[in-house]
């Protein structure tokens, strides 16, 4: 267990690019943890498509218990086309990971980052930085592997299930956050619910539940917004928006389009996290189509590591791991930004390995340290 500055890390590299930005955050990890006093015990568990294929297993026997045991997981990507269980699907150890350690807070952060060109002619661009939190144990997920199809193939059925439970502790999970995002960047502390309450019962239901268990965050805006509309509001307006909790399949959905918005799935980092543990990988796959060549962007995977690093600082009360995480997010900036960092899914020439070396150097000598944090006010003034 992590004891002071101390965390044991199962690494969970996967598949394809999995693999690859799992290394270049691994440097970075190393550089933090070089100027910052951390120590890292960085346990490799295998996994995946490949790994199913040769042993008939998508994570070895022992693999949930490993996973459970250390202090965090670092996951890369796993899958791959082709290689899929009996009934036609792919294989998805990550989400049997969600389901067995309780992970129902899916993170998902939106931020622009400077140097990656706007994908939005609006100079507000530059300052969107919201969360869209995708509930990761139910809604349309918990039809997964139960779904049916009619004995004379005429129809199929899955079923959405919503819980009191798990709708209060997501609505609890993005007001803190929202009130500590409000504290440290200077976003309104506003929580927007999406979801399709017009329609049916189980979002009217998780619309009631949300609202009630927001009160008890009297400093908190709570709100709340259609899907359809926000996918809309996405493009239109995404600038507005702080800490968007939704249900698992519209936060999948949500997600990739708020990575589109920051320059794809590449920039796109994630955490799913619970009340006891937390798994760390970037919103994208294995990539079959760029695997083995060395041009993944690992900003994705480094951006995860830095969310890792934050939550086991607050876990732990280590102020110096949460130091580190503002250090990579900022050195992360400083590359693309000052540096000029082009990464290949940019058009650039930049490779996984290099991208690594440069954001890793940079919080090895503190050259990002004088950035100030990202106040949004400030950020305002500029745009
Ligand atoms: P994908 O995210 O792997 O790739 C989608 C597109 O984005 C591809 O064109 C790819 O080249 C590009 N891309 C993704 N990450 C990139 C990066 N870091 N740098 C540059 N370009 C990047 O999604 P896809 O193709 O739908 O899935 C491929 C495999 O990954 C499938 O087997 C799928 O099941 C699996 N997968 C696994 C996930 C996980 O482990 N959490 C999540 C999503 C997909
Ligand atoms: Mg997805």
């Amino acid at each position: 267990m992590g004891r002071g500055n101390a965390f044991e890390i199962a690494v969970m590299p996967g598949d394809g690019i999995g693999t690859e930005v799992t290394e270049a955050a691994i440097a970075v990890l190393r550089a933090a943890e070089e100027r910052f006093g951390l120590g890292f015990r960085f346990e490799t568990v295998p996994g995946g498509a490949l790994y199913y294929r040769e042993t008939g297993a998508t994570l070895p026997a022992d693999g949930m218990d490993r996973a459970r045991a250390a202090d965090a997981i670092l996951f890369g990507a796993m899958g791959w086309p082709d290689i899929r269980l009996a009934d036609g699907t792919e294989i998805a150890p990550q989400l049997d990971l969600r389901v067995g350690l309780d992970l129902y807070a899916g993170v998902r952060p939106i931020r622009a980052i400077p140097g990656v060109r706007p994908v939005l002619a609006d100079p507000r661009w530059a300052e969107i930085d919201l969360v869209i939190i995708r509930e990761s144990t139910e809604g349309m997920f918990a039809s997964r592997g139960i779904g049916i199809v009619a004995d004379d193939d005429s129809e199929a059925r899955d079923t959405q299930v919503i819980t009191r439970r798990t709708t209060e502790r997501l609505t609890a999970f993005s007001c803190r956050l929202a009130r500590r995002r409000r504290e440290e960047r200077g976003t309104p502390g506003r929580v927007t619910l999406v979801d399709k309450a017009n329609v049916f019962r189980s979002f009217a239901f998780m619309r009631r539940v949300f609202h009630e268990a927001a009160a008890a965050f009297p400093d908190i805006e709570a709100g709340h917004h259609y899907v359809d509309a926000m996918a809309l509001d996405l493009i239109r307006r995404p600038w507005d928006f702080d800490v968007l909790p939704t249900e698992n399949l519209f936060g999948d959905i949500l997600s990739d389009l708020g990575a589109g918005l920051i320059g794809g799935m590449g920039f796109a980092p994630s955490a799913d996290i619970g009340d006891e543990h937390a798994l760390f990988q970037p919103s994208h796959g294995s990539a079959p189509d760029i695997a083995g060549q060395g041009i993944a962007n690992p900003t994705a995977m480094i951006l995860s590591a830095a969310l890792m690093l934050d939550w086991l600082g607050e876990r732990h009360g280590s102020a110096d791991a949460r130091l580190a995480a503002s250090a990579i997010e900022r050195s992360v900036d400083l590359a693309f930004g000052e540096k000029g960092v082009r990464s290949y899914d940019l058009g650039g020439q930049d490779g996984t390995v290099e991208i690594g070396r440069i954001v890793a150097e940079a919080v090895r000598l503190g050259e990002a340290d004088r950035a100030p944090p990202r106040v949004k006010a400030e950020r305002s003034a500029h745009a």
